[in-house]
């Protein structure tokens, strides 16, 4: 463990110190597979302060130097124990007024106790923390995770002792160089908002378990990828019960994988059948509820399970009807159901990876998803540092929710201006995303040309279904514009207009040219609706977005700080009239898909 001197704090800044803290970056690498593994939670009653100035970092608290080389005490500016207490995991803009819009750093404390049951080795696995979080454990540096929205894991194995004090600092500062920047169209909740979890493992555990229908259109094929620990052999026994199948495989160098016959119920959101598997490598076995399907894309069709389908979706922000990003599964339980009575099949979950928990619901509910990493809008492309935290995120991103049978799309991004750098570095996202997962579309959400009036993003190419957010009738008020964009364009693939929408504020009425209104929503629902019906290469659509969200950016007076873009208030208790219109569209398109 890299040993720290002190060193005299009023004559470095701070950047030194974060540098010291860069190097033992949690990334992709560190990542295990957690499913149906025993886990030990650190949730609960922590203790925390408000470290605006970064002194955790500056003055090396975590160290808890309280004497002197002589022995003598010195003055320490903390003290853990007597620290008010928050409970984690969540945003610490919810927990107060003090803290609403506050953004910058917090150290959190907590004692834990740990006595090892074998020969085992322990991690530690923060579920998410914006943006940045640093860990120590018994006054030594873990390491830091950089992203607010994927999980880090941290080997505790060698700091562990039978009293345990660990710090977290979460770091929620907006930086242009960060993925996303300093500007977005959401707010910017700070903190450890998801699962705080120890989890014990053999010597020799299982790091990656990876199981899907191999896609070669006949749905008659397993593969199962696995790497352990160790890069040494070993032998590997994957199991379905309900299939009557067991297989075992050689790991070489502690990798493998297996292709067999298999006859699986296909996965469906009208049929959302999971199986349960497990996977046994020594002494560790892990396990998960997986569905087995096939997405591809053929010509301007998009094909679940070999049947073309057409994505009736909708947007969805990760922020809970109290405010922040920690949503229980009742509230993600209700944004599916509420998108099911909107007549959806498929939701992009925008746009940073929900809470892992949200892709298996909707593996057990039945609805399709679109998941996307935050690089959004202008992002540093070319700085590699960028580039390498955008890949890290979405390696999590596909590490995270490999196995989730309701993935069907990986985006690599939204609305970021064609210029060469930016499509130097979506074109190596799409790349990576291809060449890590061939299960899986690969799209983004890009924006339309209005000087050719349209889609001509350069990115498209690398793209296995181009996403477009368009809003005639709100950004843009001519409506005669939107068909003539999809007369200019030839799209050779299919084409999902991820965002198009209004604002409105529940409750407030006027003609439908009045901006703000129910009725000016509604329009801009009919007059969209009525033109994409019409596009043969549309073959889905996300509009924006299921229910209004906070927005630092929207401060009018229909708007009060939220995007009103919602179908439904803030709390969803209030459908908007639009609500119904693309309701009704979707019930139509479903009937005429069904009939095909
Ligand atoms: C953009 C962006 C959204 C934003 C929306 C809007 O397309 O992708 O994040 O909220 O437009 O302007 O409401």
């Amino acid at each position: 463990m890299k040993e720290y001197q002190q060193k005299n704090v009023s004559d470095i800044n701070l950047e030194d110190y974060l540098g010291e803290y860069e190097g033992l970056q949690a990334t992709v690498r560190d990542m295990l597979f957690d499913r149906g593994r025993k886990k030990e939670s650190l949730n609960g009653r922590w203790h925390f302060a408000v470290d605006q100035y970064d002194t955790c970092i500056r003055q090396h608290w975590f160290e808890e130097r309280r004497f002197d080389a002589k022995g003598n005490t010195v003055p320490v500016d903390y003290s853990f124990d007597e620290w008010p207490v928050m409970d984690l995991p969540c945003c610490w803009n919810t927990q107060s007024e003090a803290f609403s819009l506050y953004e910058g750093s917090m150290v959190f404390a907590r004692t834990f106790r740990y006595a090892a049951e074998k020969r085992e080795r322990v991690f530690l696995k923060i579920g998410a923390a914006n943006y940045i979080c640093r860990v120590f454990l018994n006054k030594k540096y873990l390491g830091m995770h950089r992203g607010g929205s994927t999980p880090a894991y941290f080997e505790v194995t060698d700091a562990l002792e039978a009293e345990n004090r660990i710090l977290i600092q979460a770091d929620s500062t907006r930086r242009p160089e960060q993925v996303p920047t300093e500007n977005t169209d959401w707010f910017n909740y700070g903190g450890v908002y998801r699962d705080i979890e120890l989890i014990r493992v053999p010597e020799v555990f299982i790091r990656r378990f990876q199981i899907a229908l191999v896609p070669d259109g006949m749905f008659g094929k397993i593969r199962v990828r696995a790497q352990i620990s160790e890069p040494r052999a070993a032998e590997a026994v994957l199991t379905v019960p309900e299939l009557g199948i067991r297989e075992t495989f050689s790991l070489t160098d502690g990798m493998g994988e297996t292709v067999f016959a298999a006859a699986p119920e296909l996965w469906s959101p009208e049929h959302p059948k999971l199986y349960d598997v497990r996977l046994a490598v020594g002494e560790d076995s892990v396990q998960d509820s997986v569905g087995f399907r096939e997405v591809r894309v053929r010509g301007r069709d998009i094909l679940l399970n070999g049947k073309p389908v057409f994505l009736r979706g909708i947007s969805c922000h990760e922020e809970s009807v109290r405010g922040g990003k920690a949503l229980s599964d009742e509230e993600r339980m209700e944004n599916i159901r509420l998108a099911k009575e909107l007549g959806c099949n498929f939701m992009r979950v925008a746009h940073y990876p929900h809470d892992e928990k949200m892709a298996q619901l909707a593996d057990r509910e039945g609805i399709l998803l679109w998941e996307e990493i935050p690089v959004y809008w202008a992002i540093r492309f070319a700085r590699e540092e960028t580039y390498r935290d955008a890949e890290n995120q979405l390696l999590e991103m596909i590490a995270r929710d490999w196995n989730r049978a309701s993935v069907i799309i990986w985006s690599v991004g939204n609305e970021n201006a064609d210029s060469d750098a930016r499509l130097a570095f979506m074109t190596r996202l799409a790349r990576r995303a291809h060449a890590t997962d061939d299960t899986r579309l690969v799209s983004a959400a890009c924006l339309v040309s209005f000087q050719e009036m349209a889609i001509a993003d350069r990115l498209a190419a690398e793209l296995d279904v181009i996403g477009i957010n368009e809003y005639f009738g709100w950004y843009v008020p001519d409506f005669s514009l939107l068909p003539r964009l999809f007369e200019n364009s030839s799209p050779d693939k299919p084409v999902i207009v991820t965002e198009f929408g209004a604002d409105a504020m529940p409750g407030h009425h006027g003609t439908v040219h009045d901006k703000g209104t129910e009725e000016c929503q509604a329009y801009v629902f009919e007059k969209q609706v009525e033109t994409l019906r019409g596009i043969e290469y549309v073959k889905g659509m996300t509009p924006w977005i299921l229910y209004d969200f906070r927005c630092p950016r929207r401060t009018s007076a229909i708007q009060g700080y939220y995007n009103r873009k919602g179908l439904l208030s803030p709390d969803k208790r209030y459908k908007k009239p639009a609500f119904f219109i693309l309701q009704d569209y979707y019930r139509e398109l479903q009937h005429w898909w069904e009939q095909q």
